[in-house]
């Protein structure tokens, strides 16, 4: 059976709580936006694609219960505040403030429509919700199979088996499933030309050890767990062919905000001459921002990093810097942005985003 994170019928939505993984796996009920914001914020559920699907599915459970209204351009306000409200659990991925501003412009239109209804406006809202969740599982496929491909055309254009790093967790759990990042070597093993996964621990909060670690087991991918601080060894002793990990907010320029250390990975990757990915949907691009100086990035707590499970390891007093995510330079991406719509360089990414129906960014 495959791992899911997000479970949504009609009407109902559940989330995997993550912060329990790997130890026990229970679903929370999410009833309402006020409780999607909640576990998004407390990173129950986490990944730049999950969090938006999360969120804009708990503002379709609100609508099928009746929220909103009464009449269209009351609903379309209403769907604006409640979607503004999910865009400051957490700021820095773009998926939740890109599906915010479609979604919220979709109810608007609708709305202004002749002889709009509130039903149709409703209607809408929720189909666009729900169709979220199907259109976040093909992209991630076509990410794996590009990124497969052209991984190996790089780094074993003779045939034979390839070696990947991996930051974090891109995987079914941070998506509708299948992955990003993780859909690549979930691809690569399907191919038969993965040798082996190297996932990082991914401190400060264990994404790796906790996630990424579980999900290559349950799949029976042939992977092996290190420190952040191994990386660069492993680049030079272990055959690491190429670097994939995901992003929260890739800017016009190439500039890649992802889960702090990401940046140190690029930099010891183009030590070692090996290329670096960035596997994304199109979703987590925004041709708004200019340079990744633009991008804010979210300050954690700091218990998140002296404290393990609830068990300080960290000498009392200490003072802490606890940012969630780092920006990789885009120069330092020497592999491709690998999209759904193709496998780009960051000089590439404008142009080829532009030409697509998404590349407005947000
Ligand atoms: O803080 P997190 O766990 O939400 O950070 C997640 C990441 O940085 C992922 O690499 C990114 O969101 C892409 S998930 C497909």
């Amino acid at each position: 059976m495959a791992l899911e994170s997000i479970r949504y019928e009609p009407g109902s939505l559940q989330v995997l709580d993550q912060l329990l993984l790997p130890q026990q796996s229970r679903y929370e009920v999410v009833g309402s936006v006020q409780q999607a914001w909640e576990v998004i914020r407390a990173m129950k559920v986490r990944g730049a694609p999950a969090i938006a699907l999360v969120g804009c599915l708990s503002l379709a459970v609100e609508l099928r219960a009746g929220a909103g209204g009464p009449g269209p351009a009351e609903l379309a306000a209403f769907v604006r505040e409640r979607l503004g409200h999910l865009v400051t659990a957490r700021p820095t991925a773009v998926n939740m403030a890109r599906a915010a501003r479609d979604l919220g412009d979709a109810a608007t239109r609708e709305a202004a429509r002749d002889g709009a209804t509130e039903e149709a406006v409703r209607e809408r809202v929720i189909c666009y919700a729900e169709d979220m969740l199907k259109k976040d599982l093909r992209d991630n496929r076509s990410i794996g199979d590009l990124g497969a491909h052209h991984l190996l055309d790089r780094a074993a254009p003779q045939g034979g088996k390839v070696t990947v790093l991996t930051h974090c967790n891109t995987g079914a759990l941070a998506t509708a499933g299948y992955g990003t990042a993780l859909g690549v070597i979930r691809s690569l093993h399907q191919l038969g030309r993965l040798e082996r996964a190297f996932c990082t621990e991914t401190r400060p909060y264990n994404q790796g050890a906790r996630l990424t670690a579980f999900e290559l087991v349950y799949e029976g991918i042939p992977a092996t767990l290190i420190t952040d601080s191994m990386a660069a060894a492993a680049m030079a002793h272990q055959g690491v062919s190429a670097v994939v990990v995901g992003a929260d907010r890739v800017v016009a320029n190439g500039d890649t905000a992802n889960k702090v250390g990401t940046y140190q990975l690029a930099i010891a990757a183009k030590h070692h001459g090996i290329p670096f990915y960035v596997a994304a949907p199109s979703s987590s691009c925004d041709l708004c921002l200019e340079t990744g100086q633009d991008i804010i990035i979210e300050e954690r707590p700091g218990h998140e990093l002296t404290d393990v499970n609830g068990v300080r390891i960290a000498a009392p007093g200490i003072g802490v810097w606890n940012p969630a995510f780092d920006v990789t330079p885009h120069d330092l991406i020497t592999g491709g942005i690998i999209t759904e719509l193709g496998v780009f360089t960051p000089e590439e990414l404008r142009a080829a985003l532009s030409t697509s129906p998404l590349g407005a960014g947000t």
